[in-house]
Parts: structure tokens; sequence; C-alpha cells
């Protein structure tokens, strides 16, 4: 039987750079779920579509085809066949994932295909409602999640570093407000899975978090043979 495991938190909480080490320490394969929903909302970007209509939300849909390709390693995601990796990473591209993965509609359209890929191997999975509505079954399930001061500094060192404009305050708003849509939507909204395992990663360093889900992992693989 294949392992899963669930990772869920808040935007910022270092879910991408943590999974994607312990899935290489594990071998286990990665899949960044976010990715998916940001490649879906550069869909309707394009497409200029008005999300609030459910006529022309799903008219867009129809044209809208998502994928997930692996080279040396690395997670790349497709639209309708065009990798859009390197496209999706954009504020605005952020904001129209978290305002469509609101939609019972756009869920429904990535939960199965979610759900196929976590099948046969071994996977590490990350995203908002991975633990509670993919994967129930996931043999082990993180909520990872640090505080809202902590995820704006590590975003505002982030801009910084390349050099872009970033103001710490706005950061914040942004990520309350991201949270907020996150926790408060009706469809698979975040939100703790009961037999997660909470880790604030505000005061660990990376090595220390994936070292933890990685020591958790052999337990559970041990206990379980
Ligand atoms: O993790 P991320 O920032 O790349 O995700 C982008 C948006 O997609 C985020 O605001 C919430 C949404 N999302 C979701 O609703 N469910 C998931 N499993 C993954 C992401």
């Amino acid at each position: 039987m294949s392992f899963k495991i669930a990772i869920d938190g808040p935007a910022g909480a270092g879910k991408s750079t943590i999974a994607k080490r312990a899935a290489a320490e594990l071998g286990f394969l990665y899949v960044d779920t976010g990715a998916m929903y940001r490649a879906i909302a550069l869909g309707l970007l394009r497409m200029k579509t008005d999300i609030s209509s459910g006529e022309a939300l799903a008219n867009a849909l129809s044209g809208i085809e998502v994928g997930l390709g692996y080279e040396n390693g690395t997670q790349k995601v497709f639209l309708n066949g065009e990798d859009v990796s390197p496209l999706i990473r954009t504020e605005e591209v952020g904001k129209m994932a978290s305002s469509a993965a609101s939609k019972p509609q756009v869920r429904m359209k990535l939960t199965q295909l979610q759900r196929e890929i976590a099948e046969k191997r071994d996977v590490l999975m990350d995203g908002r409602d991975i633990g509670t509505v993919i994967l129930p079954d996931a043999q082990l399930k993180i909520y990872l999640t640090a505080s809202v001061e902590t995820r704006a500094q590590r975003r505002y060192r982030e801009l910084c570093e390349k050099g872009e404009k970033a103001v710490l305050e706005e950061i914040a708003a942004d990520i309350r407000e991201r949270d907020f849509r996150d926790m408060n939507r009706e469809t698979a909204p975040l939100r703790q899975a009961e037999d997660a395992v909470r880790i604030d990663s505000s005061d660990m360093t990376v090595e220390e978090v994936t070292g933890q889900i990685v020591s958790l992992v052999r337990e559970r693989q041990g206990t379980l043979c």
C-alpha cells in the first residue's frame, strides 16, 4: 500500500520548501496542489473571466485543462499543455487563485485529479484541504503554521532579496486577508484535520521542521510493517 503524507497550512508557513525537502529525503513524489489552483487562476486571468458569474466560470473552466509533470524531480504544471510553472508565482495570480479556490466548480475540477495522482505512489501532497478532503486516509497529516508576523517577515525578506519594493505592513495585511478567505470559504476551508500533527514553524529552522516530519514518517512506517 502506498504511503500518503498530507501537509496543510496557511500561505507562507514554509509548506513548499519543507515539503520539497522532506519528499526528496524520503523518496516520495511531491505534489504542490497550490500550483494547480494557480494554473487555473492564470487561465481565468488570461480569459478575463468574471468569476462572480457561475455561467462565465463554467464556460471558462470547460476550456481549461491542468496537468502535472516532472523534470529532474521538479514539478511542472501545465495549462492546456503549456508549461506555466514560471508564470504562476505572481501576486496577481496568487490573489486570483485564492478567490477561484473558493468556487466549488474549481475545486471539483482538481479533487479527482489530485486523488488519482496519489493512488498508486508514495506521495507528499501539500495544500489547504489535503488532510481534510483530498486524502482523508493519509497515514501522516501535518498542519504547518506560523504567526502572521513571521510569515510577513519571511515574504518581506524574499521580495527584498529579489530587489522588489515591499512594505511589511501591506504584506501582513495581504496574508491576513488570504488566511481569512482560505479559512472561511464554504467549500473545503483551510482547517486542521482532527488527526493532524500541528507544527508551528515560527521559531524553527527549515531543517528542524523537515527533520521532524521525516522522523514522524519513519516512526509510522515502522509501526505499519
Ligand atoms: O499554496 P499557494 O499559495 O500556492 O496556493 C494558492 C491558493 O490556492 C491559496 O490561496 C489557496 C488555494 N489552494 C486551495 O484552496 N487548496 C489547495 N489544496 C491548495 C491551494
